[in-house]
């Protein structure tokens, strides 16, 4: 979507749309209520008479406005707040969209970012509206003969004032940047395993290298992990016909020295469980087992198109995990690269064999925080659902700082305790630690405690984004998070 600000006098605004709000109680916003003096108490009787309540979500669409220059006014309903809810923002943006997409409107004129949100600036609200339509506009088009795209394709950020224009225009390119990097989070999680494999990841951060001169790849194959004796990475792996891929992103847009925050991400293409098979149904989901490594590529993405000054690293170990002759089977013991041996009681406890060598590998880049993000356990979306990702980690300033991150980005996490009692749940007769605890307690807890064993030496914390990485349902698909939250934080530490 092209997106532009506007600065003028709004009833002489000609615009296919434009959109305003409207609160509950007959109320207008500061915007309605100029256009409503041009319009000689036009909206106020719409209100009065009940067309449209108010509530947040609410949506009424006006043609020929007398007074206004503007073809249609979409009037949008606010809810009762004199702030509104920072959480009602978006939900309101996304109901603007929402109508106008329905409508087939292509360009519109926004006025929403001029409404007060609770304890957010312009430049916060600006960034919410581009990143929202953005992902409004979002469409999975790649296998489909006739494309939907969406109708809207341009929209001017109106500011009330001449002095807001140049923040708005920072905050505009932030939330395109944001944008761009969750639309291919989304992509990557969309592409089924059949081309989405481990070198197709490597190769899309390759397309990234490509693109950005502060971005440098390196790629390591199946000969590479092995002389790293990544024992417990390549156990996962033995069932494929695919080669695994160690990819590392670095991102150098801080001061040369600068320690980097390294993000480390679950890229299994594929999860079908190997020898420890999943049940059949919704199988298919498991495509989205690398929105781990997704989120991580979409992060570099946003940053690097906003230039931050900070020096990132992104390490991805992507394979898939299959049944086969000579997979990994229940009760193997592999060593991994820190030494340590894990008995595999279930191949399909995968994720966290892959990330321990991953998160012992990224000792090289002296990081100053590691937080790792996966769709790692079907607990986390029993105890969380879709709405907040699991957050755990051995570092209570970090973990403060990614809640922060979630609360300011609207891309929420919830911390979980990491506890020595769940810890001491990880026992084997026959390795050093067991990849999965007896029971199913706790299994969220208990896989970071097994990934905690490999980060003590690290301020590390670890995203479980099992529940929010996709939507089941109509809107089944990938959801780009947490690159906003990840973002956010990357962008709270320059
Ligand atoms: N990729 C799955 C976790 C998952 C499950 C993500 C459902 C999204 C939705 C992971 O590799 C897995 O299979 N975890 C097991 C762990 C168990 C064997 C201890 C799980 O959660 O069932
Ligand atoms: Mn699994
Ligand atoms: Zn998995």
């Amino acid at each position: 979507m092209k997106f532009t600000t506007k600065q003028a006098e709004i009833t002489q605004l000609s615009t296919d749309c434009l959109v305003v709000g409207v609160h509950e109680g007959k109320r207008l916003s500061a915007v309605a209520e100029t256009l409503d003096g041009a319009a000689g108490g036009f909206i106020h009787a719409i209100l009065k008479d009940g067309d449209i309540k108010g509530k947040p979500g609410d949506t009424l669409l006006l043609r020929q406005v007398p007074g206004l220059a503007c073809q249609r006014l979409l009037l949008v309903g606010c809810g009762n707040d004199h702030e509104i809810e920072p959480n009602v923002y978006g939900k309101i943006l996304t109901a603007a969209g929402a109508a106008m997409n329905a409508a087939g409107i292509k360009r519109a004129v926004n006025t929403l970012a001029t409404l007060p949100v609770k304890g957010r600036d312009l430049a916060w609200k600006v960034t919410e509206l581009v990143r929202n339509a953005e992902h409004q506009a979002y469409r999975f088009n790649r296998f489909k003969k006739d494309p939907q795209e969406c109708a809207l394709h341009e929209q001017a950020v109106y500011c009330a004032d001449k002095s807001d224009v140049t923040a708005a225009k920072d905050a505009v390119a932030v939330g395109q940047a944001i944008g761009a990097g969750q639309s291919l989070a989304r992509d990557l999680g969309n592409l089924p395993g059949n081309i989405c494999t481990p070198s197709y990841l490597a190769d899309e951060a390759k397309r990234i290298e490509k693109h950005y001169d502060a971005v440098k790849v390196k790629v390591l194959d199946k000969k590479d992990i092995t002389e790293l004796k990544m024992g417990s990475f390549l156990s996962v792996a033995r069932g494929s016909h695919e080669e695994p891929r160690l990819i590392t992103l670095q991102y150098n847009g801080g001061n040369k020295g600068d320690q980097p925050q390294v993000l480390v991400g679950k890229g299994v293409t594929f999860d079908s469980g190997g020898i420890s098979l999943k049940p059949g149904p919704a199988m298919d989901e498991m495509k989205y087992d690398m929105c781990g490594a997704a989120s991580v590529l979409g992060t570099i993405v946003a940053i690097a198109e906003m230039k931050l000054p900070i020096n990132v690293v992104g390490v991805i170990p992507a394979t898939e995990n299959l049944p086969g002759g000579s997979a990994t089977k229940p009760g193997d013991v592999v060593v991994s690269m820190s030494g340590q041996s894990i008995e595999i009681l279930n191949t399909d406890a995968e994720g966290r064999l892959i990330l321990c060598d991953a998160l012992t590998y990224a000792a090289r880049f002296k990081p100053a925080r590691i937080i790792d993000i996966a769709t790692l356990t079907g607990a986390c979306v029993i105890a969380l659902g879709k709405h907040a990702s699991g957050l755990l980690g051995n570092d209570e300033a970090l973990v403060d700082d990614l809640l922060e991150a979630g609360k300011l980005s609207g891309d929420r996490a919830w911390n979980l305790p990491l506890w020595t009692e769940y810890d001491e749940q990880l026992k084997s007769n026959f390795a050093d630690i067991p990849n999965i605890s007896g029971g199913r307690d706790a299994g969220t807890i208990t896989a970071a405690c097994f990934l905690s064993r490999f980060t003590k030496d690290y301020h590390w914390a670890h995203l479980d984004i099992a529940g929010t990485a996709w939507l089941d349902g109509a809107e089944k698909g990938a959801t780009g998070r947490p690159v906003p939250l990840l973002v956010q934080y990357l962008r709270s530490r320059c």
